[in-house]
This record gives structure tokens, sequence and C-alpha cells, in this order.
């Protein structure tokens, strides 16, 4: 059983689509051990708690700077021993001491096609705004390894989602969620706790 551990920030809807994933048998060898969020009060500790998997939350309040919420949030991670970390919306920047300690054993989902709409400042919400904004007519999800480089690691899989005529951030967000990011994430876990895809001198290499 591979131990995952999953980090989200908010209202956790990758979250669940893991959850679902292992309740309905897409997603096997697998044994969600734990959730964390970098904040106190979000649906997704929720959702974790009620599907009876242990929750906390790492808050950057609670610490007097950056250093000590990253040891505090390393600290958290290692306690619960993961194989993998899954980052389903975490959206801040995770210490690169947990990169180094978890190099190839941690991965990201994030909402467009890397390399597109990605990096600094793009997350959430926002990546869907710079989207409408520029007017592209493609968008999407990208699931990729994490390694120092923000959103650079080797990708995993991607799915396209077309704009419509009418789109807010809001609908766009919604749809490239229902129609990339819950089929992406669960699929990728999948494949990895059953040997199909590993990273491997910094780049996916996947086998049937
Ligand atoms: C998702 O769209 C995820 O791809 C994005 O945050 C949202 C979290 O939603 N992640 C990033 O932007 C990472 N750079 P959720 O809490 O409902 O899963």
């Amino acid at each position: 059983m591979l131990r995952v551990v999953v980090l989200a920030s908010g209202g956790g809807t990758n979250l669940q689509a893991v959850i679902d994933g292992v309740a309905a048998g897409d997603i096997t060898g697998v044994m969600l051990a734990g959730l964390i969020s970098n904040n106190k009060t979000v649906k997704s500790l929720e959702r974790a708690r009620l599907a009876g998997i242990p929750a906390v939350s790492v808050s950057p309040k609670d610490y007097e700077d950056r250093e000590a919420f990253h040891r505090a949030l390393l600290a958290k991670v290692d306690e619960f021993e993961p194989d993998l970390i899954v980052l389903a919306g975490f959206l801040v920047a995770i210490p690169e001491e947990m990169v180094r300690r978890y190099e190839g054993r941690i991965i990201n989902i994030h909402p467009s096609l890397i390399p597109s709409f990605c990096g600094v400042g793009y997350y959430g919400l926002k990546v869907h705004e710079k989207v409408l904004e520029r007017g592209v007519k493609v968008t999407g999800a990208t699931v990729h390894f994490v390694t120092q480089g923000m959103d650079e690691g080797p990708i995993i899989s991607q799915r396209a989602v077309y704009i419509e005529e009418g789109d807010t951030p809001e609908i766009l967000q919604r749809r490239v969620m229902e129609q990339a990011e819950w089929i992406l994430l669960p699929r990728a876990i999948d494949d990895i706790a059953n040997g199909r895809v590993r990273m491997e001198d910094g780049r996916c290499k996947r086998s049937e």
C-alpha cells in the first residue's frame, strides 16, 4: 500500500476526487494517510475528517517567520511517513528541503496547460482570470512531478478544455475541474501506486 499524504489549501474538490476514487476502487494500492492544510477552517479538512482521514492544519500565522512554518510543515509531513505527497490545490510554496527529501515522490495539479499560465502568481482562480484576459481558446490542466522550480517538474499528464462564449473565471474553473482535474489527479495517483509512472533522471517514465 502506497501511503499518500494530501496537502490542500481550500475547497478540496481535488482531494474529494481522490477520496472518491479510492472508495470506488478506481485508485488501487493506496492508503490515504493524512491531509494537511495551511488554513484552519477550510472545507478540505472537513472532507478528510468525514472520510476518516487524519486531518491537521499547519498555518503560517502560528509561526514567527517562513522558516519556522516550513520546519513545522515538513515535520508534520514526516510524521505521516508518506510514500507520495499530493499537492491538491496547495497554494503556498513548499519548502526546498521537502522537495529534496521527497524527490520524485511529490506531485502537483495545476489548472492550465503548463508551460502556459503557470509559475509565480499563477494559482487558483487567478489562472483562469489570466487565461480569459489573454483570450486563448483552449486551456486545461496538468499533473506533474514537483522539482525546485515552480511548476517546472516533469509532466505526467494533461487534458485540454475549451473556453466558451460568456465564460467567467468561476465558470471556467469549474469546467477545468470537471473535464480535466478530477480525472487526471486520481488517474496519476493510481498509475504511480501501480508502478506505471515514475520520475527517473528528471523525466516522467511510463510503462504499462
Ligand atoms: C485547483 O483548481 C487546483 O488545480 C489549483 O487550485 C484549485 C484548488 O481547488 N491549484 C493551483 O493553482 C496550484 N498552482 P480544490 O481545493 O477545490 O481542489
